[in-house]
């Protein structure tokens, strides 16, 4: 199979091309990513030498760039690349809706021209708006999306949904609750209260701290995604959850314990704008019809993730100063 990815420097992309290319290494892999702060190529350095992996630096809302990109008899798109955290949406919302929704609806016509066979939309949890106690989000149930962020990854579905039903592309959705393990860039919560902590910084809890995310350990999420690729129902959405529903403070209080650090490392702040108090994915479809089921224990996942985050205090060190980025200005010109 010939993949074409985009995103795949970013944190869920590039455990996808590790883990493909772990398990069918004579296979192409193609990795287009525009480098933005999120991108970082020390996410792909393993899989930078091996010979059937390539990285093609570009813009998903350049046509001309991804048109010249995507080989001829491309099997599958995997479209992981957006602008994917609700805090920059809040401050700016101009390059989520270039990025994830113009560069949907441009990724998804150059796919059409190409004769893509499939494209595998990588959405969010987030589009079902916050639940009460008690509710769960299901696969046909409207979107409700509350932060610009997630109203952008609903346009970029709704966008994908039309480019099925009215050209017959063979587009499959995927809707993942929040992701954490190794190579998560620090602006995300666990990673910052993770390397905050190392530190004996303070972590910020926004509010009370008592709004509920879904865990998933993105290698619980990446074998979901392989799953859905290769058997998913054209035209179909799956949810992908972690059955890991836990309040932030909770959250924060298992990682201090795990590390060993006080929980007076706890600082209330102001809330998010707008913050979602609940999400939950009702996930029992592709449980139900893929036999997929995440395997990796929440309080597993993260000691994991923790000690990974011990062992690589260069790979830290170099995202937090966006050091990566001066050196793949001097490989692929201004970033
Ligand atoms: P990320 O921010 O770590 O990575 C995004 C990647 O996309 C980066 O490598 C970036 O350089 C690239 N990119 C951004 N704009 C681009 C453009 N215009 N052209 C080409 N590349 C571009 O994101 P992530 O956390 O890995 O999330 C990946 C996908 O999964 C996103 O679509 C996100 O909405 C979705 N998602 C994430 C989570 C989560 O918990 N992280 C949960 C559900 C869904
Ligand atoms: O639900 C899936 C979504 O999960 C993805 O679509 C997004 O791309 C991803 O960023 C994530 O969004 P969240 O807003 O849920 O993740 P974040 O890590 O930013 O925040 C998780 C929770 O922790 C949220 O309730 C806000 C809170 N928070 C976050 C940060 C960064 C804090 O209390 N303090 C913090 O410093």
């Amino acid at each position: 199979m010939a993949l074409f990815i985009t995103g795949g420097a970013g944190f869920i992309g590039s455990a996808f091309i590790r883990t493909w290319i772990e398990r069918y290494p004579a296979e192409t892999v193609i990795n287009f990513d525009k480098l933005t702060y999120a991108g970082n190529l020390d996410n792909v350095a393993e899989a930078a030498r091996h010979p059937t992996y390539r990285f093609i630096h570009g813009d998903i809302c350049d046509a001309e760039a991804l048109r010249a990109a995507i080989p001829d008899g491309c099997d599958a798109i995997v479209h992981f690349a957006a602008e994917s955290h609700v805090d920059r949406s809040i401050l700016s919302a101009r390059e989520f809706i270039l990025t994830n929704v113009l560069g949907t609806q441009v990724l998804l016509d150059v796919a059409r021209e190409k004769g893509v066979r499939r494209f595998l939309h990588i959405s969010t949890d987030e589009v079902g708006g916050s639940l009460p106690e008690g509710r769960f989000f299901r696969e046909d149930d409207p979107l409700v999306p509350s932060s610009p962020y997630a109203a952008s990854k609903a346009a970029a579905e709704h966008l994908v949904r039309a480019a099925a039903h009215t050209f017959g592309l063979d587009a499959v959705i995927t809707r993942t609750s929040n992701n954490y393990g190794p190579y998560q860039f620090p602006e995300k919560l666990i990673p910052l209260a993770l390397t905050n902590a190392l530190e004996n910084r303070p972590i910020p809890v926004y509010g009370d701290g008592q709004q509920v995310r879904d865990w998933i350990h993105v290698d619980d999420n990446c074998a979901a995604l392989r799953v859905v690729l290769e058997k998913g129902q054209p035209g179909a959405t799956y949810h992908i959850g972690g059955r890991s529903p836990l309040p932030n403070r909770t959250v924060l209080l298992t990682l201090l314990d795990l590390l060993g650090k006080p929980a007076s490392l706890l600082t209330e702040v102001a809330d998010r704008l707008g913050h979602d108090r609940r999400y939950a994915v009702d996930c029992s479809r592709i449980e139900r019809e893929l036999g997929w089921r995440p395997q990796i224990p929440f309080v597993e996942g993260l000691a994991q993730t923790i000690a990974w985050y011990r062992e690589h205090p260069t790979w830290v060190a170099r995202a937090r100063s966006g050091e990566y980025r001066q050196y793949y200005a001097r490989m692929y010109g201004a970033l």
